[in-house]
């Protein structure tokens, strides 16, 4: 299948789920409101991949976070949660990802890929 239909419903705020799509994995975060907080409040200046926050959400959903798990490094799955900004950490070559997805530190050179998606209602997204 080219999409997936994801229902969101289950996944509490704070909590990050693995689902699959064209066979990859891919993380979605139910972002609390401190961690959307966080978020916004970086200064593009301090971002080796410059993109707001605002960018990689769809609009009126910022709670939902949709990336790839694949760190843009060398592809290895980062672990949830962890490194220096609560977001992402990938253990293969030390790349800290914030809770945007953002690469801040270490050799990854790019954000962690959002997918095409859309939300076909408040609780349901269609990956693809
Ligand atoms: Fe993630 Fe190298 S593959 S840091």
């Amino acid at each position: 299948l080219s999409t997936t239909e994801v229902d969101l419903s289950a996944i509490e705020p704070g909590q990050t789920v693995t689902i699959t799509w064209q066979k990859k994995p891919v993380f979605i975060r139910r972002r609390t409101e401190e961690e959307v907080a966080a978020a916004r409040a970086v200064d593009l200046g301090e971002l080796p991949d410059p993109q707001t926050d605002d960018e990689r959400v769809k609009d009126g959903h910022a709670e939902w976070l949709v990336v790839l798990a694949a760190c843009t490094h060398l592809g290895c799955i980062p672990k949830s949660d962890q490194g220096e900004y609560s977001g992402w950490f990938c253990p293969c070559h030390g790349s800290h990802y914030d809770t945007s997805g953002r690469i801040r530190k270490g050799p990854a050179p790019l954000n962690l890929l959002v997918p095409p998606y859309q939300f076909v209602s408040d609780t349901q997204i269609l990956i693809g």
